[in-house]
């Protein structure tokens, strides 16, 4: 960053230009270190922008101030805009923030003019107003990012729609299911997470600007028409409130937070996955690296690391949650703290998300591996006390009772269930006949559980081109 003022002795500094009327002497060292935020709030440049020509065009509209110096200011804007893009903007931290370093770059470009633009506002309002602004962008983006891991699962779910593999509980092997059922369990996750967003935008999307400094504003502005030219739905209704909000940022870490777990989950599924103890899935070199001691090694590291993500989100949301606890109304500079977290959180849940979109599309399935770990464990063992219940029409305690006794057999002659003689099955239960064994393969287990929302490969397939419906129809709004 250039710098203009960093390292001056207090004595001798010039006041602030902007606000420093009264005062004689400017900051010490340390103050400004702690007091700027530029370093960071930069990041809202063109949500500050965006904000102040809207803000610019209504108090030109309302005669508050003349049409040319509005249309000075939103042109000067403009220039400010294109110089921060290009990289020629000169940052300073005696400016503190964006919004001053906005302004007051205005002013070396258009004059006096610049100095009306603050009328009828406060930075309060407006940085309540940017950052919402750039929250709502973060949604949507995150929002697309999510909808392009869902279609991804949804096409690979297809694919592996008849795939079977040992479905779990308690990570013991449970009862056989498909591989796009699973797969296809992440896509509702993620259709949920888009919601979350959804639903915190909806409530985001009021514009706090012209709230002023906490109390509202003598001039004649008007807060509909700014809301409107910004995207918001309507003007923030309290003013106190407006600016000392952050509810919108806490929600937005909040569906976040909820999105990072989600990811972890799969991410140590598919460190689970890749391990040579389970090889159920193998990711390419371009997901993958090498040890830099042992040669044979293939490290599943965009895993771990999309599963290490939820650490710092779930982090950013505790920061913000304690900033805001017990602040008084209305604003308290600790709220400038709220920046970090939102950007640190959303930048890393977007790589995340993108992260897993490329790892599911990349991961290939070993599918023997897949069918011989269901197969191993008795995961038929439910469809054997259904089947003693259907065809034998025993209460199902006792089924699964005389389904244990044939487990235990099984397991003491070393076998699996279908491998026992109808001799062997009937010294435990006489009544058991040899259609039995049409309900103890893993194939016929998958196939019989054809209930809606069930594994069956038919409804795999079906629930595929479903979800397909739900999450993606449409130009990619939020569910
Ligand atoms: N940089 C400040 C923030 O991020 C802007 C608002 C400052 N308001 C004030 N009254 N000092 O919160």
């Amino acid at each position: 960053m250039t710098d203009r003022n960093t390292k001056q002795p207090p004595q001798g500094q010039a006041a602030n230009a902007l606000w420093g009327g009264r005062f004689a002497a400017g900051p010490a060292e340390v103050m400004e270190r702690i007091n700027a935020s530029i370093d960071f709030d930069r990041r809202l440049y063109a949500q500050d922008i965006t904000a102040s020509q809207a803000h610019a065009r209504m108090l030109a509209a309302q005669g508050i101030i003349t049409t040319e110096d509005g249309a000075a200011i939103t042109h000067g804007l403009d220039t400010i805009l294109r110089e921060i893009e290009s990289g020629d903007f000169a940052y300073s931290r005696a400016l503190e923030d964006i919004h001053m370093n906005v302004e007051a770059r205005l002013r070396e470009l258009i004059g006096e003019p610049a100095g009306r633009l603050h009328t009828g506002r406060s930075r309060n309002d407006q940085v309540a107003t940017d950052l919402r602004l750039w929250v709502r962008d973060a949604i949507d983006s995150l929002n697309a990012g999510l909808r392009e891991l869902q279609a991804t699962l949804i096409d690979r779910a297809e694919q592996y729609a008849a795939v079977i593999m040992p479905g779990f509980t308690h990570l013991q092997t449970a009862q056989p299911v498909t591989l796009g059922h699973h797969l296809l369990a992440y896509v509702e996750m993620f259709g949920r997470d888009r919601g979350r967003f959804a639903d915190c935008r909806k409530r985001l999307n009021e514009c706090p600007l012209g709230a002023a400094a906490l109390a509202g504003t003598s001039f004649p502005i008007d807060r509909e028409r700014t809301a409107r030219d910004l995207g918001f739905d309507r003007p923030t209704a309290n003013s106190l409130d407006s600016v000392s909000d952050r509810d919108f940022a806490i929600e937005f870490l909040a569906a976040a937070s909820l999105t990072a777990v989600h990811i972890s989950r799969f991410a140590e599924e598919l460190v689970i996955w890749c391990s040579q103890n389970f090889a159920f899935v193998e990711l390419s070199d371009a997901y993958t690296t090498g040890s830099s001691i042992m040669p044979q090694k293939r490290n599943p590291d965009a895993a771990e690391l999309a599963r290490a993500k939820a650490g710092r989100i779930i982090g950013a949301m505790t920061t913000l949650l304690v900033v805001m606890k017990g602040l008084p109304m209305a604003y308290g500079k600790d709220m400038q703290e709220d920046k970090e977290p939102v950007f640190d959180a959303a930048d890393n849940l977007a790589l995340a998300i993108a992260a897993t979109a490329g790892m599911v599309a990349d991961l290939q399935a070993n599918e023997p591996a897949l069918l011989a770990a269901a197969s191993a464990g008795f995961p038929t063992a439910t469809d054997l006390a259904d089947w003693l219940v259907r065809q034998l029409n025993m209460p199902f305690r006792d089924a699964h009772h005389v389904t244990g006794a044939l487990v235990r057999l099984a397991e003491h002659e070393g076998v699996g269930l279908a491998q026992l003689s109808l001799a062997q099955m009937q010294s435990v239960e006489p009544n058991i006949n040899v259609g039995v064994y049409d309900v103890l393969s893993v194939e016929a287990s998958v196939r019989s559980r054809s209930s809606y929302g069930g594994t069956a490969m038919d409804r795999v397939a079906t629930a595929a081109e479903a979800a397909r419906q739900r999450f993606l129809a449409g130009a990619g709004e939020t569910p």
